[in-house]
């Protein structure tokens, strides 16, 4: 019997593999922990606090209960609210969209590159220009604009230097959401390094997951750490006395303990992720799945124009594979592969046949924030923001994670290619 045919199942992700190698440093963590009887904020908290900063190469870090709250703390410390207006992509989890809106600000929805999946910045400059057309559409105003939010899907940076550029030229706040980044790079510098505010998700299946909820926020500006550290303690310094109304948001002690121990393997972690993002390349390419990306890229006129007209639709026999704009370390990129993500316009065929053959997969996000049941109060059709409405359709998570075998990998093209050959 060969290899492969012993495959029996491949779970999207396998935490069990990765606690199974370092359950004894955790369970010292955690002991640490329960003997010390001190569960909020504390050394602990501190510890990890001051390492993680160095590892995100910030001044600060601040600790949180959740992804989701670092970027509510990140504009809450802006003072963003009604009025205000936040730009962001439609093509993230809704925690992104959902922080803006929960404040009581308008989030704005633009476009993603096709290719990384992130931010097109030259969408935000044409807003920003006013020469979008949404200017005319929605109801705000390029100058209600405070900040904006690129999301590093997927573990790849956005094109920071743009976005840095334009919140210089407008005054506008740069929020990284790097919940999907950490340890990305771009031109050198770490995900979370160079906006004004970088927000980090614990989430358990993050690429450094917490055993529960968890997030933080780095900054260099030491007022904006100050006013973070108080806005999660119900804005109040010293205790019971409120200068500000904020919120409980804390990171827990035992989650910061057991982080600490997993932030020191991070890096071989996400190395060992790009080596299987890369033997992925490979094997699609000697099974002959890879499509030219001029030919199947799809400009977004299925969201206009009905899903026939999709390149990927028309193309099924063909997958694009994840493409890194920056995200190469040669060129001093690191695509930290959170997620393997193609694009195919067999998503359903394929999904059946891993469903029969047990193999994990998912699709991020099916529906992108434009088309949100919540978001129609902000007058959005799907034509808006067509690559992400596409991109919607069309993209496909594969199982990644350190502990994956090349058998695991080749079993999982192998079912994409009797897929498609067949179609
Ligand atoms: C892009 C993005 N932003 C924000 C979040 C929110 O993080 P959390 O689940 O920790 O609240 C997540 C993760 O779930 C995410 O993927």
């Amino acid at each position: 019997m060969s290899i492969e045919e012993s495959i029996t199942e491949v779970p999207l992700l396998d935490l069990n593999a990765q606690y199974d190698r370092i359950q004894d440093e955790v369970k010292e963590a955690i002991d640490r922990v329960l003997d010390s009887q001190y569960f909020i904020m504390g050394p602990e908290v501190e510890l990890f606090e001051e390492n993680i900063a160095e590892y995100c190469q910030a001044d600060y870090a601040v600790g949180c209960a959740s992804g989701s709250d670092a970027l509510l703390l990140s504009l809450m410390a802006q003072d963003i609210g009604q009025g205000d207006a936040v730009i962001t992509t439609s093509f993230t989890f809704f925690a992104t969209a959902g922080a803006v809106a929960r404040l009581g600000a308008t989030p704005i929805f633009l476009d993603i590159d096709p290719s990384s999946y992130n931010i097109d910045p030259d969408q935000v400059k044409r807003f920003l220009e006013g020469n979008h057309p949404l200017n005319e559409k929605i109801d705000v105003t390029p100058d209600e604009v405070k900040a904006m939010i690129p999301v590093h899907l997927y573990g790849q940076m956005a094109d920071m230097d743009a976005f840095m550029e334009l919140g210089d030229k407008y005054d506008i706040k740069v929020i990284e959401d790097a919940a999907q980044a950490i340890g990305a790079e771009y031109k050198g510098k770490r995900a979370g390094s160079i906006g004004d505010f970088g927000c980090f998700s614990f989430f358990p299946s993050k690429n450094l997951g917490g055993y529960g909820d968890g997030g933080l926020v780095t900054t260099d500006d030491p007022e904006m750490a100050e006013k973070l550290k108080v806005l999660r303690l119900h804005g109040a310094k010293p205790k019971y006395h409120h200068s500000l109304v904020g919120v409980n948001s804390r990171l827990d002690a035992i989650q910061a303990a057991v982080l600490d121990v997993k932030l020191k393997h991070l890096d071989s972690w996400s190395d060992a992720s790009r080596e299987k993002a890369l033997l992925y390349n490979r094997l699609f390419k000697e099974a002959n799945l890879q499509g030219d990306p001029n030919q199947i890229i799809c400009d977004g006129s299925c969201a206009k124009e009905g899903k026939s007209s999709c390149n990927f639709v028309k193309n099924p026999k063909k997958i694009l594979t994840p493409k890194e704009l920056h995200g190469d370390p040669d060129n001093d990129g690191r695509h930290v592969y959170h997620q393997y993500v193609i694009r195919t316009g067999a998503r359903e065929e394929i999904m059946n046949a891993f469903d029969k053959k047990n193999i994990g997969y998912s699709v991020y996000y099916p529906v992108p924030m434009h088309e949100q049941e919540c978001f129609q109060y902000l007058g959005y059709e799907p034509k808006d923001c067509p690559i992400s409405s596409c991109a919607s359709n069309t993209t496909l998570a594969l199982p990644i994670y350190p502990e994956l075998t090349g058998a695991q990998q080749q079993y999982v093209v192998d079912t994409i290619k009797e897929i498609l050959n067949n179609i």
